[in-house]
């Protein structure tokens, strides 16, 4: 967003600062960490970047289960990068989320009390090594489905993190495709480990959309304010779509005999969600909310020692010990 300079925008009034805002997100320009901004707009971005970037974090307990027991070193390589991926994808949502002026700290405490959520997905258990090529090609690609239009989110830190993040998830949508493929074309049991895999994610995968557009509570401000840029039933119709002939190439089915081409619409039908189960494990009832959370915790308490030693670090170097620069900044 490009505003008047400082001074003008200092002795604008509210109205006026609102009008700005507005022309600013009409005209598909950025906001800016800096400029000004509706409270409830702050608000709501800080709510899903947080959500967004607990979901990378948290994300990366059910595959990292299987690290030590994937099949060969190649699969554990792959698995490894995509695992620290993730954790990478988190530290950069953190870290647009701390321009909105709230702390990581703050927002890993309101996680690790409940007060804020992540993807109710990873509330499920991976109980073989196929779960892994499901989670890559049906979670991480409902993930890159909901993404991509985020890349032209009005928030300019979030929109550009977004970026990065999707070329990212698409390697972890083939490894997992590429995963499933082996498996499905592999010994009979492989190909029903494959089969059964994807029977258990495929309806989990639909509800990471979010509830139908009449009962979404945040869709349509977050439309008006371009951080959203689809709704829910479009974006999960867009995946629906997409995986049909990729289920077709992989040789599995989809678990849903209601499923079919719907040539009127120039789409597939599809059956309906578990809505109640999505409620469910929303609540905290889910097969591992409590294993997920608990795991967190005792990951951050671990690292307690790293962050200490990290400000101990910050701090002896700091200008006022005399150290203007890293020791490492001129070798
Ligand atoms: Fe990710
Ligand atoms: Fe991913």
């Amino acid at each position: 967003m490009t505003t008047a300079a400082p001074e003008s925008v200092e002795t604008m009034d509210t109205s006026a600062l609102e009008a700005a805002f507005d022309a600013a997100v009409a005209a598909d320009e950025r906001i800016e960490p800096r400029d000004w901004m509706p409270d409830a707009y702050r608000a709501t971005l800080v709510r899903q970047m947080a959500q967004h970037a607990h979901s990378e974090i948290i994300g990366m307990q059910p595959e990292a289960n299987w690290i030590t027991r994937a099949p060969s070193l190649r699969r554990k390589a792959i698995l490894m990068a995509k695992v620290q991926d993730e954790a990478g994808h988190g530290l950069y949502l953190y870290s647009a989320a701390e321009t909105l002026g709230t702390s990581r700290d703050e927002l890993l405490d309101k996680l690790h009390s409940g007060r804020q959520k992540y993807s109710s997905i990873f509330n499920y258990p991976t109980l073989t090594w196929a779960d892994v090529g499901a989670i890559g090609w049906l979670v991480d690609g409902a993930a890159i489905t909901n993404q991509v239009p985020l890349c032209r989110c009005s928030y300019g830190p979030y929109a550009r993190a977004m970026v990065r993040v999707c070329k990212e998830e698409s390697f972890h949508q083939r490894q997992g495709y590429e995963l499933l493929l082996a498996l499905s074309r592999g010994t009979e049991a492989q190909h029903a480990m494959a089969q059964d895999a994807v029977d258990r994610w495929w309806w989990p995968s639909l509800m990471m959309f979010g509830p139908p557009d009449d009962e979404s509570a945040h869709s349509a401000q977050s439309m008006a304010w371009k951080i959203k840029r689809h709704s829910n039933d479009e974006l999960r119709q867009r995946f629906v779509d997409i995986c049909v002939p990729q289920a077709e190439s992989l040789g599995l089915t989809l678990p849903d005999p209601a499923l079919r081409w719907n040539e009127e619409r120039g789409h597939h039908d599809f059956g309906p969600i578990d809505w109640d189960e999505f409620q469910q494990v929303l609540r905290g009832n889910g097969p591992c909310n409590d294993q997920r959370l608990d795991r967190r915790r005792k990951a951050h308490e671990d690292g307690a020692w790293v962050r200490e030693a990290a400000l101990a670090h910050a701090a002896k170097h700091s200008p006022e010990q005399g150290t203007t620069e890293h020791p490492e900044a001129s070798a």
